[in-house]
């Protein structure tokens, strides 16, 4: 059977640490879309590890599956399974022919796009994943399949290099020197995705991913689908255009591996929740508290004042669940739980259960606050509108939970549900009530340790 993780949000849930707890029971786990712009996080015996591309799975030892509706680049994937070679661990990863290969110039031309949209830029992570999904939809893009064949690499590669060095230079207007041309040099890029083609077949690393992950089901083998990003920023269903250019919701499962929408369907679909909003990025969130300059829209950080109680509870959120670029340093965008986007997400992927995660970072706060429905253009609503100009109106309209105190969450994992204090039980409860799915998971810590199981899906 099947097994899927789905962002609820827009991000950065806990989606690895829970693809960690259930892979346990899984035999492979598969990526269905996105690229290394995912961040996911495995804390295991205290070893942290942060996969951009490479599967969670991979650290218990499962077989990964990058699907076909991701966007690899190799050069991020050997890198990343060297680094976790060196950790002393065997990563055994396959790649979907079909699966589209991310080029340096899709990296160049999301740095100047990203600079050219001004107010429109997303905030993206600079991987080249909107440029390389863009090329996949033209039918100009090259895909993993065609790495192995030198042939067939060389003709693509001279059709669409062109293209890209005249959209750099005589659209935008850069001037490109140094690494940044190579980057649009068809000799150079055909040397090096040839030999990471041979790479590829040596460690036999392809896959027709479908039929693959078929074979495996029809065996008895359980499968896990691990999404990346979230629903708020699904090129669909998410804040267009402050969005990613895949689809992170449960149809993206289906298409984004090849298994059929009725494999999936007779699965399990897990949404994962965080117990609160953190954003890197633009658009609308209606319970934002505070704001982060550069990303909040219309936030000017001159005229704030410290003492204001939203901006001294986005600090202590953020300060207490780490919630800082890991790159960068820089704040992300934090809020209370925005229930609308929470039944959106809930429906667009049809969840059969859910992880609620990171209910120890809301500890210690007297009171927590959620955004229960939305108050638009004078009427209340309960999901988001269509359109993010229509969302950017709504203003929350709050309810307010008693808060928890702080406790021994590791202690409370071992005990169980009971265990968890009752303040918070009765939010986890009225979550699960408002999005009418069952509670699987509580996260209550970043160690796999730390979760409270209700249920194992693959044991039901
Ligand atoms: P993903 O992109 O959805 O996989 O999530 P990330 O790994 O980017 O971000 C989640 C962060 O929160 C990581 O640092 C995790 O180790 C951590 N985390 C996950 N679940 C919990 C939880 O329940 N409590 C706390 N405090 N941290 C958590
Ligand atoms: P995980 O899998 C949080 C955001 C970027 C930007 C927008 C588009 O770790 O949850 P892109 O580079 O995809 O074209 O950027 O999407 N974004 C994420 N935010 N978590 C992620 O992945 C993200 N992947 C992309 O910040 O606003
Ligand atoms: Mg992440």
């Amino acid at each position: 059977m099947t097994v899927t993780i789905v962002g609820s949000q827009l991000g950065d849930e806990g989606k690895g640490g829970v693809v960690d707890l259930y892979g346990d029971a899984a035999d492979i786990v598969a990526r269905y879309q996105g690229g290394d712009n995912a961040g996911h996080t495995v804390v295991s015996d205290g070893e942290k590890y942060k996969l951009s591309l490479v599967p969670s799975g991979a650290v218990r030892g499962k077989i990964g599956v990058l699907g076909n509706g991701c966007v690899v680049n190799p050069e991020t994937l050997f890198s990343e399974l060297d680094q976790l070679r060196e950790r002393g661990l065997e990563p055994d990863v396959r790649v979907a022919e079909r699966a589209h290969a991310i080029l340096p110039y899709h990296r160049v031309l999301d740095g100047i796009e990203e600079k050219e949209k001004a107010d429109l830029a997303a905030g993206t992570t600079g991987r080249g994943i909107g440029p390389a999904y863009e090329d996949k939809m033209g039918r100009r893009g090259v895909r993993i399949g065609d790495l192995l064949d030198p042939a067939v690499l060389r003709e693509r590669l001279e059709y669409v290099v062109p293209q890209k060095r005249a959209l750099a230079e005589d659209v935008f207007g850069v001037t490109l020197e140094g690494e940044t041309a190579d980057a649009f040099d068809v000799d150079h890029l055909f040397e090096s995705y040839r030999a990471y083609g041979e790479r590829l077949a040596t460690e036999g690393m392809t896959v027709d991913c479908g039929t693959f992950l078929q074979n495996r089901i029809d065996a008895g083998e359980n499968v896990l689908l691990e999404g990346a990003q979230g629903t708020s920023i699904d090129i669909d269903h998410g804040v267009y255009p402050y969005v990613t250019s895949s689809n992170p919701t449960a149809g993206g499962a289906s298409v984004g591996t090849g298994l059929g929408p009725t494999v999936v369907g007779q699965g399990e679909i897990i949404g994962i929740v965080k117990a609160y909003l953190s954003r890197v990025g633009t658009g609308p969130l209606p319970t934002e508290l505070g704001g982060v300059e550069g990303q909040t829209p219309d936030y000017d950080s001159e005229g704030v004042d410290e003492e204001d109680e939203a901006e001294q509870l986005a600090t202590y959120i953020r300060d207490e669940g780490g919630e800082y670029g890991t790159v960068t340093g820089r704040p992300r965008r934090v809020g209370w739980l925005d229930v609308p986007m929470l039944r959106h997400a809930a429906r667009a992927s049809g969840f059969t259960g859910l992880a609620v995660n990171h209910i120890d970072v809301l500890a210690g706060l007297e009171e927590v606050e959620v955004g229960h429905s939305y108050e638009f253009d004078g009427e209340e609503i309960f999901t988001v509108p269509p359109t993010t100009e229509q969302w950017g109106r709504c203003t929350a309209n709050y309810r307010t939970f008693d808060g928890w105190p702080e406790v021994d969450w590791t202690a409370v994992a071992e005990e169980g549900y009971e265990a968890i204090p009752e303040n918070a039980r009765t939010y986890l409860e009225y979550l699960a009530d408002e999005l009418d799915a069952p509670l699987y998971a509580i996260g209550v810590g970043p160690g796999r340790e730390q979760t409270v199981i209700l249920e194992r899906p693959y044991d039901s």
